[in-house]
């Protein structure tokens, strides 16, 4: 640790102070050999289990072979067939293509270039809540200042922000069903008052906010706010960085939704921890850009696309039905902990991914963002590790590898509740 605050800057933060020798499943050990059952899945990249035996043998034998030509140099076989893959189960029976990067950001900031491109518009409509990534146009698509924008402006022009369906929180003080989605009606208003409808190229979207809280807008959400870009000519950019790849018991979210994106971004677990990260659309938008005009010298490498095709196979339908019975589990128990500690004012998430929003006070709904802070601290003190998120830092969240045994489940919950009683 001393050497670590010697050599590194304090910007890339940490969580825990543990250092880890090895991980496996659910399970993450120390360099001391101290065991952590791992709520947090490296935020939502090892939805297939640290370690998983078919990607491990899927890199070995890839680094055998070659590690790196450049795509755009010498051409290889895993960036086409992941490509393949992807275009095959991303939601739309349509022709697709498909092009990879290094980091979720990254393929947020090629979305944004391509519907720019392809649209000739410049516009982007982002929410509030929203996180899409660090680099400059995703980190200026991301909404919450603490930590993400502070100090680092200025940021990307024409980028506007709408209201998101957060019902706990409404932005309109209305109440869901009664409020007719006023929410997504606001959208017409929103092309009057802040930019017009046919200056806008795309709505940038994630179908449940991650790092915004774990907020799961109401199932007719995102029919209502894709039928409204339809009518006005505006993409569709699903991101599905955190909430896809089987986390939300569904290969992609948008299924919960039966919603089909222009063009949808994948990221974290896609490739099981290596670096990658995709951009799937409709095939007549992606290939708009010029020769030449989008690329990186790593972007698709091919040791992180044959981590990526074994991702895809062992997310078979046996491991998404896993996924939906671990939501159900996961959900049982958190409406359960909500009944017996005051300090839980809401529980929501989609499957298995899915939060509890804390507060001071159910009525005034007061975050308790330092409590959750403790929480973490406690837990993993304990030999759990969980991450929290939401613009108060204060909805616990659960990003569980899917392969977690259930002995691995009622050990993590057990050590949950006892903190949560700690605090409470
Ligand atoms: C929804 C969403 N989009 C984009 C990103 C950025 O991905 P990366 O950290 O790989 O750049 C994240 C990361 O948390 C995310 O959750």
């Amino acid at each position: 640790m001393a050497l670590r605050e010697e050599n590194v800057p304090r910007g890339p933060f940490n969580i825990t102070p543990i250092f880890v020798k090895r991980a496996k499943g659910a399970i993450i050990e120390d360099v001391e050999g101290k065991q952590y059952i791992d709520f947090a899945g490296g935020i939502g990249v090892e939805n297939v289990g640290h370690c998983a035996e078919q990607v491990v043998s899927a890199i070995q034998q890839q680094a055998e072979q070659y590690i790196h030509t450049c795509f755009h140099i010498v051409m290889y076989e895993p960036y086409i067939e992941l490509a393949k893959r992807l275009n095959e189960v991303t939601p739309g029976d349509f022709p697709k293509k498909t092009m990879f990067v290094n980091s979720g950001a990254e393929a947020v900031e090629n979305a944004v270039k391509i519907a720019r491109y392809a649209t000739k518009r410049q516009a982007i409509i982002a929410f509030e809540n929203a996180f899409h990534g660090r680099t400059y146009m995703a980190m200026t698509l991301t909404s919450q200042s603490q930590p993400y924008k502070i100090g680092f402006g200025p940021f990307c022009p024409e980028v506007y922000r709408m209201p998101y369906a957060y019902c706990y929180r409404c932005p309109f003080g209305l109440k869901y069903p009664d409020c007719k989605l006023r929410c997504a009606d606001y959208l017409e208003d929103f092309f009057i008052g802040h930019v017009a409808a046919d200056s806008v190229a795309a709505i940038i979207v994630e179908p449940v906010q991650g790092e915004g809280g774990f907020i799961v807008p109401p199932p007719e959400y995102f029919k209502k706010i894709k039928s409204i870009c339809e009518k006005h000519g505006i993409l569709f950019i699903m991101d599905e960085i955190q909430a896809g790849m089987g986390r939300t018991g569904k290969l992609f979210a948008s299924e919960h939704f039966d919603v089909i994106p222009d063009i949808i971004i994948t990221g974290k677990s896609i490739a099981a921890g290596l670096p990658l990260a995709g951009i799937t659309g409709r095939a007549e938008i992606m290939d708009k850009p010029h020769v030449g005009g989008l690329g990186g010298t790593y972007s698709g490498n091919p040791i992180a696309c044959k981590a990526g095709l074994a991702v895809l196979d062992t997310l078979n339908a046996q491991m998404l039905e896993r996924s939906s019975q671990l939501g159900e589990k996961l959900r049982d128990r958190f409406v359960d902990l909500q009944r017996r500690y005051e300090i839980i004012g809401d529980v929501r998430g989609l499957g298995p991914m899915i939060g509890m929003e804390l507060v001071r006070d159910r009525q005034s709904k007061e975050p308790a963002g330092d409590e959750a802070g403790d929480l973490v601290k406690r837990c993993y003190g304990r030999g759990l590790i969980i991450l929290r998120c939401g613009p108060y830092h204060n909805v616990m969240r659960i990003l569980v590898p899917l392969v977690i045994t259930d002995d691995q489940l009622e050990r993590g919950f057990g050590i949950l509740e006892d903190m949560l009683k700690e605090i409470a």
